[in-house]
């Protein structure tokens, strides 16, 4: 059984009205994922960023304001968006990953807090800004994922400082006079079983308990959300009735704050990019579908192989038909689904391809000189009046612009 269609008349109205390829984001798929994890957590002191970089669009991230989530910001870019968005300060972790001097002064004069995942940087930071406040980045040698790419912990992975090194940043801490805030961990992406993010988090709380005067322990984001339509979405409640008491206690007993700084699981719900069938190629034993958009668009199925439920909103009660569902970007790898069972497709159909809220357009690109799509808010209080937040750029503009960026000698 595929996937039930999302508001499949706001849809309609969409690609009707504004066309395709578009990003649709529904505003009320994000309020229930942020309250479904406040609830969650009701029974320990907790704070909640948004890891920008699964989509930072303005209007998702004024959302997230409103909901007071503060922000996971990794570069100086994301850093600035928030800042100009009317995050304050110290709303805003900046963790940047090899940081450079340049991103370090940049970001401790807006005044956020740093959280730094290398040894190296964390000494310059003392010697920079003797005294200041800091938040460390933990490799907790455990780390899980949906993908290999995405694990961020481990051996394997360049991320944090290993959990081994602590003697180590205990005496640059102390050299320095810098005073931690807080110990932080991401341990990856679309984390498949709950269990491994404790194992990684009984590690941090390990040494997390050796700092009296700590103020947070942020478990990262990871959560993930259900893809396929055989997988469920996470059990919250299950994960609060096996950690929440844990969390709870250690929190009281240290007075410290926990912390989660989830992307996907806030938005990756929220979001259906709509594409248009233009042309099908029946090879008698495989039969392609082509599409408006692609890998430049929706990177995803090419770069980890992710499922992304596709439906045909035009005809969604043909009968299902194997297809390859591919983009129109010169490579082979360019497919959004391999021998998928849709409802018959014909050129001209609309698409609607799900769960794309979270890393789709934050990773899209102009590859093969392609413009980007529409992007489309559908707020809660009254769906149909829908509104584009990006326009579609034509390829006039976009020619126009890296023209106009273009340095050339003269001729
Ligand atoms: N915190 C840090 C420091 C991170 O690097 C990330 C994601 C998150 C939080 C949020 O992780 P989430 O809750 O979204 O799993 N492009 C990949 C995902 C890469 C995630 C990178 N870091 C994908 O499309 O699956």
């Amino acid at each position: 059984m595929p996937k039930p269609l999302p508001f499949p008349e706001i849809l309609t109205r969409v690609a009707r009205s504004v066309g395709t390829p578009t990003y649709v984001y529904f505003e009320r798929t994000i309020r229930k994922q942020i309250e479904r994890l406040h609830g969650a957590l009701e029974m320990v002191p907790h704070r909640l960023l948004y890891a920008m970089k699964a989509n930072g669009h303005p209007q998702i991230l004024r959302q997230i304001q409103t909901a007071g989530v503060g922000i996971d910001a990794v570069s100086p870019g994301e850093l600035l968006l928030a800042l100009r968005m009317g995050f304050r300060p110290e709303d805003v972790l900046f963790s940047a990953n090899n940081m450079t001097t340049g991103e370090m002064h940049f970001a401790h004069r807006q005044k956020v807090l740093l959280n730094i995942g290398e040894l190296s940087r964390l000494e310059a930071y003392g010697k920079a800004y003797p005294g200041a406040d800091v938040c460390i980045r933990l490799n907790p040698q455990v780390g899980a994922g949906h993908h290999e790419h995405v694990i961020t912990a481990g051996a394997d992975s360049k991320f944090g400082i290993p959990v081994e090194f602590m003697p180590e940043i205990i005496s640059v801490l102390e050299q320095h006079g810098l005073r931690l805030r807080g110990l932080h961990q991401h341990i990856g992406s679309g984390i498949p079983d709950p269990a491994t993010l404790w194992d990684a988090v009984s590690v941090l709380l390990k040494q997390a308990a050796e700092f009296p005067d700590l103020e947070f322990v942020n478990l990262g984001g990871g959560l993930g959300v259900p893809y396929r339509p055989d997988e469920s979405p996470l059990d919250l409640g299950d994960f609060a009735s096996r950690f929440g008491d844990t969390l709870a206690a250690f929190s009281r007993t240290h007075d410290t704050e926990v912390w989660f700084e989830p992307g996907r699981f806030f938005v990756a719900e929220a979001g259906v990019l709509l594409a248009t069938a233009t042309t099908i190629k029946d090879n008698g034993d495989r039969c392609f579908v082509g599409v408006d958009s692609g890998m430049n668009h929706l990177v995803r199925p090419t770069m980890y192989g992710s499922y992304h439920e596709i439906l045909n909103l035009t005809n969604p009660d043909g009968a299902l038909r194997p297809y390859d569902v591919v983009g129109n970007i010169c490579e082979t790898g360019d497919r959004f689904a391999k021998n998928r069972e849709v409802a018959e497709i014909r050129e001209g159909d609309w698409l609607a391809i799900l769960d794309t809220g979270a890393y789709g357009m934050s990773m899209a690109s102009h590859y093969n000189l392609r413009a980007l799509p529409a992007e489309v808010w559908v707020p809660e209080d009254n769906p149909a009046q829908f509104r584009v937040i990006s326009e579609r750029q034509s390829p006039a503009q976009l020619v126009g612009r890296i023209m106009r960026e273009a340095v050339m000698p003269s001729a």
